[in-house]
Order: C-alpha cells, then sequence, then structure tokens
C-alpha cells in the first residue's frame, strides 16, 4: 500500500483524460498526479468545464480535499472562488454541485471516488470551507535549524493521528541559499507532497515552478533546495510524523541543477524534456 516516488513532474505535461477515475462525475477533465493503485487514494487535478453540474442523491464515498487552482465551484450553498479549500468526508451530502464559470481543482481523495448510498459522514473531519486569503501566515518551522529561512504556513487541515499539519500552504521568501551553500539533506518518516502554485524552488532534481509536482515516500534523503524568487506551494504529510533527520554529508548547492526527475515508468515519457513551466495547468 504505497505511492510510487515521483520528483518531480509538471502536471501541465500530463494530458487531460476524459471523467474521473472511479467513474463517478462524468462531464470533468482530470489527470492523476499519484496514486496508490491497491489502496485507491490519489492526488489529482479536476477540470470542471464552465456549465459543469452533477445532479445525483448518491454520496461520495471517499473523503475529498480540494484546493481551487483557477475559477470557481459551488457545492450545496457554497460558493469556492481560487484559493478556498475543503475537506469533505466521504458520505458528505452534495444536493448541489456545479462550476458556472468553470473550475480547475487540485484534489486529494483518500480512496477510490465511488458514488453510493451514505446516510452519515464522520463531521469531526468536515471543514465546509476555507478562504485562505482570510487566513494570516504563521511560522512554519518545527527545527530550529530551519528558523532563519522566513518559511511562514497556512495550517488547511490538522492531521490528529500524528498531531502536526497535515495540509497546509507554505510561502518560502526569495534569496534562499547562494551557490555552493553546503548543507545536509533531510529525511522523514512521512510522506511528504507538494504542488507548486508560484514561484519555484530549486533542487537536485532540477528547478520547480508552477505546476511541478512531486510525491516523496518516506525516508527519501532529499535535498538541499532553495529558491531566489521564492515560492508558494501547498504541501501534505502523511503516514507518519514529520520529524527532520539531518544528513551526515555536506551537499554542494546549485542554482543551476538541471531537470534530471525520479520516476516511475509509467511517467517516463513526462521526464525528458526540460519544461519551464506554464501558465495554465
Ligand atoms: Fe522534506
Amino acid at each position: 500500500m504505497s505511492r510510487p516516488w515521483i520528483e518531480f513532474i509538471f502536471a501541465q505535461k500530463i494530458g487531460w483524460q476524459a471523467g474521473l477515475y472511479g467513474g463517478s462525475r462524468d462531464g470533468v477533465y482530470s489527470k492523476i498526479l499519484s496514486i496508490d493503485e491497491e489502496a485507491g487514494d490519489a492526488s489529482v487535478i479536476i477540470k470542471y468545464p464552465p456549465g459543469w453540474s452533477h445532479e445525483s442523491k448518491k454520496a461520495v464515498l471517499a473523503d475529498e480535499e480540494f484546493y481551487v487552482l483557477d475559477g470557481s465551484l459551488k457545492i450545496n450553498n457554497q460558493i469556492y472562488k481560487q484559493d478556498s479549500y475543503a475537506n469533505l468526508p466521504g458520505g458528505y451530502p452534495r444536493d448541489h454541485f456545479s462550476s458556472q464559470e468553470g473550475c480547475v481543482a487540485l484534489t486529494f481523495f483518500s480512496a477510490k471516488p465511488i458514488l453510493g448510498d451514505a446516510d452519515s459522514f464522520d463531521d469531526s473531519e468536515l471543514i465546509t470551507y476555507i478562504n485562505t486569503l482570510d487566513m494570516k501566515w504563521d511560522s512554519a518551522s518545527n527545527d530550529p535549524a530551519l528558523d532563519w529561512m522566513g518559511n511562514k504556513r497556512k495550517v488547511l487541515k490538522w492531521d490528529k493521528e500524528f498531531d502536526q499539519q497535515g495540509t497546509f500552504i507554505f510561502s518560502t521568501p526569495p534569496h534562499i541559499y547562494p551557490n555552493n551553500w553546503l548543507c545536509p539533506t533531510l529525511t522523514h518518516p512521512c510522506a511528504e507532497e507538494t504542488f507548486i502554485i508560484s514561484g519555484s524552488y530549486i533542487g537536485p532534481c532540477g528547478k520547480m515552478s508552477k505546476g511541478a509536482y512531486f510525491w516523496r515516500p518516506e525516508y527519501k534523503p532529499h535535498g538541499p533546495f532553495g529558491t531566489r524568487e521564492g515560492a508558494f506551494s501547498l504541501i501534505r504529510f502523511k503516514y507518519g510524523k514529520h520529524i527532520n533527520i539531518w544528513g551526515e554529508e555536506q551537499i554542494k548547492y546549485s542554482f543551476n541543477a538541471n531537470y534530471d526527475p525520479i520516476l516511475p515508468d509509467h511517467l517516463k515519457q513526462y521526464g525528458d524534456l526540460e519544461f519551464e513551466g506554464g501558465e495554465s495547468y
């Protein structure tokens, strides 16, 4: 039960597929960023065409967590505009589900999103609506060795099992690391997932800019990472405690790393060409 190491792909390179895996959302287009084929949980970008609507008395039988990248969605009486977030537990009733202007939503399912009958849902997990623009940034560091960087976060979903930020948006200021800076790698006992919304990070696998995505399983040493222009991303920690385990060896940092991704076979076709990112997803 795991997802393969993907570090990193540009979402823009993956083609849109009609519908959504699990077959429950006719009329949308989607692209799977990463998936656990056995367990069915996945990270997906869903594109809702203008005028799309879905009328069904059936519930989605998986937790659906989403962040609106573009456009807007309406679920029940709530409109979700750009930079809005929700976590809707499996079984959550949707009497109304539509997108008048169209929408692109970064979406995370806890299991295959099939439709079925449900008369209840876990309301301790329900986050009906967050407009992230209304939130204040707070200091993101849980490691004094990183305090000097000035990272900020907005926590969207708290992981109760591991008592930590589970889903959050993350702001890194510009001007982090000069060329040839020496820094060890980091390793965590949790999986780490990141989608770049704007700006960029540069690391050993190349420059991640808008639309870049990675899924890094537990215990994979990584970094060092830096940025000249700053970066804004959405991050999730899964399946373990986010503890920083620093490597022994000092690694020389470079702003000039070429795109050299770690990809499973089914994504290797997207890892060949240099890509500078793009405006749309
Ligand atoms: Fe990390």
